[in-house]
């Protein structure tokens, strides 16, 4: 998510919003920009790249010195990260100037308004329709000028989509209006000074004492006082707190890891995976596919290419692709592919999937299969970024930042992604009824709900975690789309804990590997519905019977209520009913917080393991 920080005070705006978003730094961006007012004039400079090109621009000329100002850094939505793009942005006449963290939703429909009224844009962006839209209310036409903060009201009740906006005026100089609407804005209260930022890390080097703004509310800050109200211009009581945290677990908001803090994140991540994508007739649109329609109804094959995390992604969207597309899918390590002889033609699909969208074995493999003439379809969560750019289209996972080495909320969102262009594949090629589409989009909005479930369930999983600390190996076993998410708990446990890790489909086990089973060998099961798949459920409760009467210690992920496997499972862990195809969207999390919990429990770094990158930029 962007870093955003507002200030109205006795120090020095510019130094405070600087100081404010180094400390945001740490969640990732591509661009940061400031705006600070002083002789009735709103001074700006933006710049893509690290917080360092926007000081060297601001070295070259410094802005005049004023005690009001804000600040940004962005993580590309809506928009290549370029100077443009940056935040903050103004409106027409000079006046204005806003930031913006979220997804404006009826962006389209905004923007056209907006032109068609003579607003001109400088940018790509979702934020500077916010500018515009101000300026139009503070220019009412009875004369009588609202002022920032009711302007801001005004123009929030017309925004669908998730935002934190925070604003400044010359015509209001010594105020910063800020808006929140599911994106997070807290405000710093100090004496004389009083602080708006999207995390409290950007403030508590001069202040720890906050207040929360709630869901739907527009706070207005000034040197000596903070006014909160509601988008109708209610006030509202704030909750204040004191901050008990250091700087440092500031970065993380309280949390001990940016993986677990990631993996907290994931129910708004979903949710925003889902923003924009389906259009006011409920049809599927992809904003950012450029691939038209006539070359989608050619595609008679579809091939995925990834690594890691994200080729299990594309082992559970080949399910989704295969029931919905009625198209042939087969998913290939990035790194394999380019030296295996693929077939491919021009009417063969490749998708792409890849979190930081610079894995050089996908990028390899992107650049063979359009030596090959195929059309690639990137999957990707970084704006921008090679893969993308080097692709014929492109689905971003709107995940924001991901910080920990360890993927989470990047695969969730991966997973929804691919859903949706599934379904839009069978959309465009006319193998799912609209009826259909529309029953699966609503099982998906769900989702986000259903994660948010099993986060308040995973005292369980920590508690097991901790007991399994001293193991050396533990096997992971699913059916169907089971089995990717038993090979992905696994890949977690190793790039984690360290440990011996391996995820079967469960039944292979009879082909060799029950001959690992001992006694106390913990052995984790995904397993299905039991309604939804009744075949595929007791085939599995099977094989827990199989490992159990070896000694093996279950712990098993089976949907809440399944009487037939508890009896067979030393570890239940519950999970929300959804949809077949959708479980792993459910079923993953249990195992990232094992994981995570249990390298804790050994000691280890859990947001940079040994040996490990980000992102591998080597073959
Ligand atoms: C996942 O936890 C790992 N960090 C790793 O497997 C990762 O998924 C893989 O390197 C692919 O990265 P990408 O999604 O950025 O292409």
């Amino acid at each position: 998510m962007c870093g955003i920080v507002g200030y109205a005070g006795g120090r020095q705006a510019l130094e405070v919003v600087l100081e404010g978003l180094a400390r945001l730094e740490y969640r990732g961006y591509d661009s940061a920009g400031i705006a600070v007012l002083a002789g009735g004039k709103i001074s700006w400079a933006k710049r893509a790249g690290k917080l360092g090109n926007l000081q060297s621009a601001l070295a070259e000329v410094p802005p005049p010195a004023g005690t009001v100002g804000l600040g940004h850094t962005r993580w590309a939505t809506h928009g290549a990260p370029t100077d443009p793009n940056a935040h903050p942005h103004t409106d027409c006449s000079g006046r204005l100037a806003v930031v913006h963290n979220g997804i404006i939703e009826n962006f389209a429909d905004l923007r056209r308004d907006l032109l068609a009224r003579g607003h001109v844009m400088t940018s790509e962006t979702d934020t500077e329709l916010v500018a515009h839209l101000l300026e139009d209310e503070m220019e009412q036409a009875d004369g009588a000028r609202p002022s920032l903060a009711g302007a801001m009201r005004a123009v929030c009740r017309r925004l669908d989509g998730t935002f934190t906006l925070v604003a400044v005026d010359v015509r209001d100089p010594d105020v910063v209006v800020g808006a929140r609407r599911n994106s997070p804005l807290v405000v710093g209260r100090g004496n004389g000074e009083n602080f708006l930022a999207s995390d409290v890390a950007a403030f508590i080097a001069f202040t720890k004492e906050a207040a929360e703004i709630g869901q739907d509310q527009v706070a207005e800050i000034r040197a000596d006082r903070v006014t909160v109200t509601d988008f109708d211009g209610a006030p509202v009581r704030v909750r204040d707190f004191t901050i008990d945290w250091d700087a440092d677990a500031a970065e993380k908001s309280g949390f001990k890891w940016f993986m677990t803090k990631e993996i907290a994140e994931q129910p708004r991540a979903v949710a925003d995976a889902l923003i924009g994508r389906v259009d006011r007739d409920g049809r599927i649109a992809l904003d950012e596919m450029r691939l038209d329609d006539e070359a989608l109804r050619a595609v008679d094959r579809v091939v995925v290419l990834a690594c890691g995390t994200a080729y299990h992604a594309g082992l559970i969207a080949k399910h989704a692709i295969e029931h919905w597309c009625k198209i042939g899918c087969e998913v290939q390590l990035a790194s394999e592919f380019r030296y295996s002889d693929p077939i491919l033609t021009r009417s063969t699909l490749v998708i792409a999937i890849s979190q930081s969208g610079e894995t050089l074995d996908t990028l390899m493999a992107v650049r063979h299969a359009r030596e090959q003439h195929s059309r690639v379809l990137a999957v990707c969560n970084v704006k921008g970024s090679s893969i993308p750019r080097e692709s014929d289209a492109v689905v971003y996972t709107h995940a924001g930042p991901e910080i920990a080495v360890a993927s989470t909320k990047a695969f969730l969102t991966q997973l929804v992604s691919c859903y949706v262009v599934a379904l839009y594949l069978a959309q465009v090629q006319g193998t799912l009824y609209a009826s259909e589409i529309a029953e699966v989009l609503g099982h998906l909005r769900r989702m986000p709900d259903a994660v948010e479930q099993v986060l308040g369930l995973m005292e369980p999983v920590r508690r097991i975690a901790r007991e399994l600390a001293g193991e050396r190996c533990v096997l992971f076993l699913g059916r169907h789309v089971g089995y990717p998410v038993a090979l992905e708990g696994a890949l977690k446990l190793k790039e984690l804990a360290y440990m011996h890790a391996e995820g079967f489909a469960a039944g292979e086990l009879k082909h060799g590997p029950i001959a690992l089973i001992e006694p106390g060998l913990p052995v984790v099961v995904v397993v299905p519905s039991p309604g939804d798949m009744p075949v595929l459920h007791d085939k599995i409760v099977s094989n827990i019977q199989e490992v159990r009467a070896r000694g093996a210690r279950t712990i098993v992920l089976a949907e809440r209520g399944d009487a037939k496997v508890a009896p067979y499972a030393d570890t239940m862990i519950e999970l929300p009913p959804v949809p077949p195809l959708l479980q792993p969207v459910v079923a993953t999390v249990p195992l990232q917080v094992f994981a995570c919990e249990l390298a804790d429990a050994r000691g280890h770094d859990v947001d940079q393991p040994r040996n490990l990158a980000k992102s591998v930029t080597v073959e």
